[in-house]
């Protein structure tokens, strides 16, 4: 772990929130390249819900939320982690992750009892701040998925089984942030809630996670390596029938990279109150303060209530076990090393370093440019200059930070367009015609 962030700090992928005033615990920012990478990986995930299924439709909602709404998906009452105090040293932790019961900083075993903390954010709204106007920084993004499920039937032509899919930031006033990235107070979900008929809920679980594995596999996440843990019946959140967790081996230790819950009907059931009026069959609903039923109709007009399966990943935690597989130390002769970044080429932050073997050289550093123009046309992502006139420095700087492809502009180049291209995993380099450049480099770094 201290190795990645060390990398992540020195080359601009993720940097302490603050860190000028002494940083705010759980709160990260990521940089030039931090961005791309967390772009790509979002963008695959949007392409492989969103574009690749036509009954899945996308969502972005609002971040503020309506404390009701909260209410009624029983967030105000269980939202929580057990906290205890340690009354030597006065440190707050989780109970759960205390180790043999102690004080994580002092030792003492002289801890309070532990008490629910809800870990919603809560802000004022408006210019009069009391009990009456304020808002929620909503914990999930599922919530407004759920409360715009009639909006979304009603505004396309889609019907059981399809899915809504949303990608964006959540918070949780975490006891404990820890871990880097892993376990952050802001952070962004991308979340499937993925609408089916009763009775057929058990079978869609199934395929979303065998489907959600294979996306792993893709980012660069093995299959081998992520292991499916069946939540026990006790650890189950409150809105749960079952949750097959994704388990990936962190750094620091063997934790969730994304859970697939089937969340049966618990939440638009709780959001809906005109159930007993239409005669809807549904186990949850209690709300007195909505006017919807979240409900449809099955073939014979009758109304239903549908169960939801629900992939739900963090991203800042596929950027850590992607990061964490990616990253590779090899050995070179003569007792050399280099730390490479083995990345998907789709993920990269940047596809192609374009470098002028002679950085004073007018003609090759113009040639770059241009040939650069016409690569970012291509729309591949970022494409950058390289002007160092220190090839080895540069092919040093793009293996640490994951570029595929080094591109070398030489005096060949000069006369007949052709380019020398450097594979980041193999190093192998060979000279590229300029015909046949552009298919290539589709070739290497589309999915
Ligand atoms: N929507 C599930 C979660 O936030 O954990």
């Amino acid at each position: 772990m201290d190795e990645l962030v060390a990398l992540c700090k020195r080359r601009g992928f993720i940097f302490q929130s603050g860190d000028i005033y002494g940083g705010l615990q759980g709160v990260y920012d990521f940089g030039p390249l931090g961005v791309e990478l967390k772009n790509n990986i979002k963008r695959s995930w949007w392409e492989a819900m969103v574009y690749d299924n036509d009954n899945i439709e996308g969502l972005d909602s609002s971040i503020l939320t309506n404390p009701l709404v909260l209410k009624y998906s029983g967030h105000e009452e269980t939202f929580s982690d057990p906290m205890v105090d340690c009354k030597e040293c006065k440190s707050r932790f989780r109970e759960d992750q205390l180790k043999n019961g102690k004080c994580d900083r002092c030792g003492s075993d002289n801890l309070t009892e532990p008490r629910p903390f809800n870990l919603m954010f809560k802000t004022s709204v408006g210019p009069i701040e009391d009990e009456k106007n304020y808002a929620y920084l909503r914990p999930e993004t599922a919530q407004q998925i759920f409360t715009n499920f009639k909006n979304i039937i009603d505004s396309t032509s889609q019907s059981l089984p399809f899915g809504i899919a949303q990608i964006g930031k959540a918070f949780r006033n975490e006891i404990t942030p820890r871990n880097f990235i892993f376990r952050v107070r802001e952070f962004e979900q991308m979340e499937l809630e993925y609408f089916v008929k009763p009775g057929d809920d058990e079978d869609a679980h199934d395929i979303w996670v065998q489907k959600r594995l294979d996306w792993w596999d893709q980012q660069g996440v093995p299959i081998d390596n992520v292991e499916l843990y069946n939540v026990p019946r006790e650890e189950l959140a409150h809105y749960s029938k079952k949750t097959i967790d994704l388990m990936y081996k962190f750094p620091h230790g063997n934790e969730e990279l994304e859970g697939i819950a089937n969340r049966a009907d618990f939440d638009l059931g709780s959001h809906s109150k005109k159930q007993s009026e239409l005669n809807i069959k549904s186990s949850v609903s209690k709300n007195k303060d909505s006017n919807s039923k979240l409900a449809i109709q099955d073939e014979g007009g009758d109304w239903m209530v549908p169960f939801v399966i629900e992939p739900s990943a963090g991203v800042e935690r596929g950027f850590l076990a992607i990061l964490n597989e990616a990253f590779t130390i090899e050995d070179l002769p003569e007792g050399k090393q280099r730390t490479v970044l083995k990345l998907k080429p789709h993920l990269s932050p940047i596809k192609i370093a374009v470098i002028p073997l002679k950085k004073n050289n007018e003609e090759m550093v113009s040639h770059a440019n241009v040939l650069i123009k016409e690569l970012k046309e291509l729309r591949i992502g970022r494409v950058v200059l390289e002007n160092t006139g220190n090839i080895g420095k540069s092919y040093r700087k793009h293996d640490e930070i994951g570029t595929p492809i080094c591109m070398t502009i030489d005096f060949e180049t000069l006369n007949d367009g052709s380019v020398t291209i450097r594979d980041r995993d193999s190093m192998e380099q060979s000279r590229i015609d300029s015909s046949s450049l552009k298919e290539l480099i589709i070739h290497k770094i589309k999915l």
